[in-house]
């Protein structure tokens, strides 16, 4: 089978990533950058490639099968409409909307067309993620009671987007995995110390259908850099920590009990702690890997879905945020 052939827009920090991946796993035809810079320093490492600063070339080059969206936020909608609209099978970096109703519209036009929409939610590509994903369905932790992510660090102090926005997709899209359930209630708390009308730290509480419920600790202005995700179970506990270096996952066999001996109080039970082996393969290979796998095989619309979910809830919780209720 011939490789899928990808334009990509936007070649900043993230793109450069991203175009580095497309261009092992697919053939990547064409390079497109607002910045003038940027096409220069493009054309000469990707020399095979046609180098443009106009999107609308992308869409109507004839050998473009997917398009691949690493441009600013509030780009992602029209580029990715527009490239829908094209014909193009869309990748298309986190978050690809701002308002559901936006990402509602994108899922109608991929449906139609019978086009694959990608959000690029990287950490679910994550060995880590997927192990954590894995030990959940499996039922090993018993009921899912809670989940909290920490995602904390000194920097890097944004002045276009808030903590939510920039951080919190990541632990959402996790969340979102892991329960797979409506969200009830969103309920979301911060404060702009250093960008007037950029909260820097975010507290987040969220409710689902079944009574699970979700924290996330967002800032950039901590003492600690966390990437963390703790699952409370009925009868385990496991955490994902990405700033360790070999034992990113551990299963905590420990749980409160309420033995028939005692009536109606809880003692705690702690046993053995475990941390499984995971793969060491790149998260964004696989995401990448992932999309052309959609392409090739079919699918049944799950990630944009996922996406689609994702958006609501950054949507809740920037309205709670903004009401301060
Ligand atoms: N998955 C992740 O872990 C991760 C990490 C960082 C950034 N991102 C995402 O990647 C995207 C880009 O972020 P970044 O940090 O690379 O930003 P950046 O500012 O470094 O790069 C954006 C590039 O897009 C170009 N651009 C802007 N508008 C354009 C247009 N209409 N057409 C063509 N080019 C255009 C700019 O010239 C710039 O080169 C964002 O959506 C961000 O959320 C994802």
């Amino acid at each position: 089978m011939s490789r899928l052939r990808v334009g990509q827009a936007g070649l900043g920090y993230w793109g450069r990533n991203l175009a580095r991946n497309f261009d092992e796993v697919a053939d990547l035809r064409w390079l497109c950058d607002a910045s003038e810079e940027r096409r220069a320093e493009f054309t000469e490492r990707y020399p095979n490639a046609s180098v443009t600063g106009d999107f609308g070339d992308l869409l109507t080059a004839e050998d473009v099968d997917a398009v691949v969206i690493a441009t600013p936020v509030p780009t992602h909608y029209p580029l990715a409409k527009a490239a829908l609209e094209a014909g193009k099978h869309v990748f298309v970096e986190k978050p690809p909307a701002m308002r559901a109703a936006e990402m509602e519209d994108l899922i109608g036009l991929a449906e139609v067309n019978g086009l694959v929409l990608m959000p690029g939610h990287l950490l679910l590509y994550h060995p880590g993620v997927q192990k954590l994903k894995e030990i959940v369905d499996s039922r090993e932790l018993g009921d899912v009671l809670v989940v909290y992510g920490n995602r904390q660090n000194l920097g890097k102090i944004r002045k276009d987007e808030n903590a939510l926005w920039s951080l919190g997709v990541h632990d959402l899209s996790v969340i979102q995995y892991l329960i797979e359930e409506e969200i009830v209630e969103a309920a979301a708390h911060g404060h702009a110390f250093l960008n007037a009308g950029v909260e820097d730290v975010v507290f987040c509480y969220l409710r689902f259908a079944s009574g699970k419920i979700a924290h996330m600790h967002l800032s950039w202005l901590d003492p600690h850099k966390m990437r963390r995700l703790t699952v409370v179970g009925r009868d385990k506990m496991a955490v994902f920590d990405d700033m360790e270096l070999d034992r990113k996952i551990t299963v905590y066999d420990a749980a409160p009990e309420e033995p028939s001996d005692t009536y109606g109080e809880w003692r705690t039970r702690t046993g053995d702690t475990f941390s499984p082996k995971l793969s060491n393969a790149e998260p964004l290979k696989l995401e990448c890997q992932h999309f052309i796998r959609l392409v090739e095989e079919g699918w049944d619309g799950r990630e944009m879905r996922d996406g689609l979910e994702v958006v609501r809830a950054l949507e809740l919780l920037t309205e709670s945020l903004r009401n301060g209720s």
